[in-house]
């Protein structure tokens, strides 16, 4: 069945996949679009073209411009999020468009911007991800409380995103360990969480649950991502091992600044085997 599709930070990371992963599914697809100054963004720009081309409508609002959100969401069954967590801010934006949601007589689904790795465990990450995972738990609470029909997909971490920065590599060619380098994650594509995201929004078993992308064979340590690394590139890349203590110890200013594989590794490696 073909369903209205709004996809909110469509223009981001994992939002571009599921825009496209909607239009490949047949679903009519509405991007909602900030608006930013003319040739601002040059790839930005041809991204919005290739989604008019592939069919997307683009809806010009901000999730902060009430109106707009009213208009974008009335238009929608489904409305699936993929705003940033660069910010607390950004995160906590979404309160706004589960108020609009629930002013709304009826919606098919609400896909909050989680696509991620253990929300839940918030309070054992460090910050600055313990802050953000909180915003997202915050979102999550307020959606359940206001009866909102919910997926939400816990995607794990993102192979597009974090194997470019694994070992948070630098110009020296040093690639560092964290721990033992054996705790392991699973490793999942923006592409098929994307697919996967847009399949089971429709399906009743997903209502009002988290869904876990887990496929056994993307399961991956840090050591066996530095060999496959070393084996792919050919290059003879040294290892620095960080120790979980040392990793505490530093401030980052933003989650990019550290990889995820990072933050959740490092932080209590055998209570997540142990979860896995
Ligand atoms: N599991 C993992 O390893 C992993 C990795 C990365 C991300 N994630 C998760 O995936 C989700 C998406 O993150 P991302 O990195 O893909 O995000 P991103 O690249 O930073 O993109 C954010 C998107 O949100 C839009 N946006 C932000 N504020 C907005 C507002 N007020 N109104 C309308 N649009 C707004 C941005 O629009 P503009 O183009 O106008 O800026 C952009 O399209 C997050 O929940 C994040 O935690 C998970």
């Amino acid at each position: 069945m073909s369903s209205r599709v709004l996809v909110i930070g469509g223009t981001g990371k994992i939002g571009r996949h599921l825009v496209m992963a909607s239009l490949n599914a047949g679903h009519s697809t509405a991007v909602l679009i900030r608006p930013v100054a003319a040739g601002a963004d040059c790839d930005r720009a041809r991204l919005l073209e290739d989604f008019v081309t592939c069919g997307a409508s683009l809806v010009h609002g901000d999730i902060n411009d009430r109106e707009a959100l009213v208009a974008a969401i009335g238009q929608a069954d489904v409305v699936i999020c993929a705003v940033g967590h660069t910010l607390v801010e950004e995160v906590e934006s979404q309160l706004k468009i589960v108020a609009v949601i629930q002013e709304k007589k009826y919606l098919q689904r609400f896909m909050p911007s989680e696509f991620c790795i253990a929300v839940e465990l918030a309070e054992q990450m460090l910050e600055p991800v313990r802050s953000i995972f909180g915003a997202k738990l915050r979102v999550r609470e307020a959606l359940r409380a206001a009866g909102v029909p919910h997926t939400i997909i816990r995607g794990n971490l993102t192979q597009g995103f974090l194997v470019p920065r694994f070992g948070n590599p630098s110009d020296t060619g040093l690639t560092t360990i964290l721990g033992d380098g054996e705790a392991q994650a699973y490793l999942v594509n923006e592409k098929d969480i994307s697919a996967l995201a847009i399949r089971t929004m429709e399906d009743p078993r997903t209502l009002n649950r988290i869904l876990h992308v887990r496929p056994p064979m993307n399961l991956c340590s840090l050591n066996r991502l530095a060999s496959l690394f070393g084996r792919i590139k050919s290059a003879r890349r040294s290892r620095n091992t960080m120790c979980v203590r040392k990793i505490s110890s530093r401030k980052y200013k933003s989650p990019r600044s550290l990889s995820t594989f990072s933050w959740r590794l490092c932080m209590r490696p055998s209570s997540w085997a142990r979860r896995r």
